[in-house]
């Protein structure tokens, strides 16, 4: 039996949550199938509930990062922290962001696991963990706010992180507000990659660390 599609009436009520089953999830990525089978094609879900998409986006680009650079524990285990890297989530309630953070943290560990074995390495699954802490953000994508731990809207914008590779183990992390990204999207522009504060002063802040080290950055 597939999993449950609704937890209570309360919660489809006030939030409208009603969960996509598996076979629905499967045929609506097969749409767009190139796409989450490249490794650093960026998911946003602004409404992902425990992640049931995002879990299936995970899964396929790991599959990818497997079948190229399984004979390098070292060059799996990069791509494989770009995969995670590129994946966002919104939620307004803080248990799917808690359940959808965990689940596509088990995910990646499982395949980690499998492919690298011994070459694991803890650091890289903190990483890992702060990553998908700061990509899967409890807030309200109508408002582009962020919604405390106790369902209360507060007056943070969401704010997300552009993260990227640019040279060996260097990770680059970018932060911009969420309208920021959106507004940037309905003029077709790219995401900036500079650190010029734009006009709107919404281009907040970059650092750059070893992929391993990018949760010293709070
Ligand atoms: C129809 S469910 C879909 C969940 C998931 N995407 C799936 O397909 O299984 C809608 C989700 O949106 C969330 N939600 C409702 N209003 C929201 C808002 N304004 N901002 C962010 N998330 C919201 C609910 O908590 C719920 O998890």
């Amino acid at each position: 039996m597939g999993k449950a599609q609704t937890k209570s009436r309360q919660r489809v009520r006030d939030h409208g949550e009603v969960f996509t089953n598996e076979r629905e999830v499967k045929a609506m990525c097969d749409l767009v199938k190139d796409e989450t089978e490249r490794i650093d094609s960026r998911f946003l879900e602004p409404a992902c509930g425990d992640g049931n998409f995002l879990a299936e986006i995970l899964t396929r680009k790991l599959e990818i990062v497997k079948r190229k650079y399984k004979k390098s524990s070292l060059d799996y285990e990069k791509n494989a922290v770009l995969a995670a890297s590129s994946i966002y989530g919104v939620d307004i309630l803080i248990d799917n962001v808690i359940a959808c953070r965990e689940r596509m943290f088990k995910i990646w560990d499982k395949e980690y696991k499998a492919v690298c074995k011994k070459d694991c390495n803890d650091m890289t699954r903190e990483a890992v963990r702060f990553i998908l802490k700061r990509n899967i953000v409890c807030g309200n994508a109508l408002t582009l706010k962020c919604v405390d731990e106790n369902g209360n809207e507060t007056d943070e914008p969401i704010v997300f992180s552009e993260w990227a590779f640019i040279t060996g183990f260097q990770m680059q992390r970018s932060d911009y507000t969420f309208a920021e990204l959106l507004a940037q999207n309905d003029d077709k522009k790219q995401m900036r990659i500079d650190d010029t504060p734009s006009d709107e002063g919404t281009f907040l802040k970059k650092y750059v660390t070893h992929y391993r080290r990018v949760q010293e950055n709070e």
